[in-house]
């Protein structure tokens, strides 16, 4: 590699503090590990989204192909100060999100990905989102925008977040809302879970394997019963 080239090519980064990994207990009981990743484990993730690429239920195929991108983006260091964010249960991957910060004060929510359903991963994962742009990086404000309907309901109506007349977010077209610190910490109570520290057994298993199921499972958990949805 011409590392005098890949000088010019890679963006600056701002300084970032690290997630604090926690730990939410879900409806069943489940302990989900909520922690950030490092670029050494992008691989595993991009073979746990591909499979999303191809299903169309509920968008999963938009946010998959994006995702996908973007983290391996990140990987390659072509994206400007970016984290992902995962959740494990017993090491198995349940979902991530991304983001990043656009400057100091402002913070651009990517996007989010549940592969297990019906258990609010995804509404927790957006939560530690948010937590971690307001409460760990220090923003003012994160911008946010919807590709689904069911993201419109988790994230602009469940946070009553503001609409931002005049203001494109960087994922395109649709409309930019923006959750404030006030807004944050009104909603914290009632959306934002979890407990820490992680006790560390949880989190050395976590770190330890990132496992992923496979295709047909993924599949199968994203769309509910076997043959039920158009894939
Ligand atoms: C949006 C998203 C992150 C929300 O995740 P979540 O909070 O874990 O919620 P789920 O996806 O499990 O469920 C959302 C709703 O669909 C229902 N649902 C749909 N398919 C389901 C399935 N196979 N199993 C269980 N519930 C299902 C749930 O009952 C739930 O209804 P509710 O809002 O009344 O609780 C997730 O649906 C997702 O990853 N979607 C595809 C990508 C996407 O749209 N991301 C957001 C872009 S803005």
């Amino acid at each position: 590699m011409d590392m005098e080239l890949e000088q010019i090519l890679r963006p600056p980064e701002l300084p970032m503090n690290p997630y604090p990994p926690k730990v939410i207990t879900l409806a069943t009981g489940n302990k989900m590990v909520v922690r950030p990743i490092d670029r050494s484990e992008v691989p595993v993730l991009l073979k746990a989204i591909k499979p999303t690429i191809k299903i169309e239920r509920d968008f999963y195929d938009v946010v998959g192909a994006r995702l996908y991108a973007e983290l391996l983006g990140w990987m390659k260091h072509r994206v400007r100060n970016e984290y992902c964010l995962v959740g494990q249960i017993d090491g198995v991957l349940v979902g991530a999100v991304n983001g990043r910060m656009l400057s100091k004060k402002i913070g651009i929510s990517l996007h989010t990905l549940a592969i297990e359903r019906g258990l609010r991963i995804g509404a927790h994962l957006f939560a530690s989102k948010m937590e971690h742009h307001i409460e760990h990086l220090n923003q003012h404000e994160v911008w946010i925008t919807a590709e689904s309907p069911l993201g419109f309901r988790r994230w602009m109506i469940e946070y009553s977040l503001i609409k931002q007349e005049g203001v494109q977010h960087e994922l395109g077209g649709a409309e930019s809302f923006k959750l404030t610190r006030e807004l944050y910490y009104k909603n914290k109570p009632r959306l934002v879970c979890g407990s820490r520290p992680c006790p560390p057994e949880l989190l050395e298993h976590a770190k330890k394997e990132i496992i992923i199921a496979d295709e047909k499972t993924i599949t199968e958990q994203i769309c509910g019963a076997k043959g039920a949805w158009k894939i």
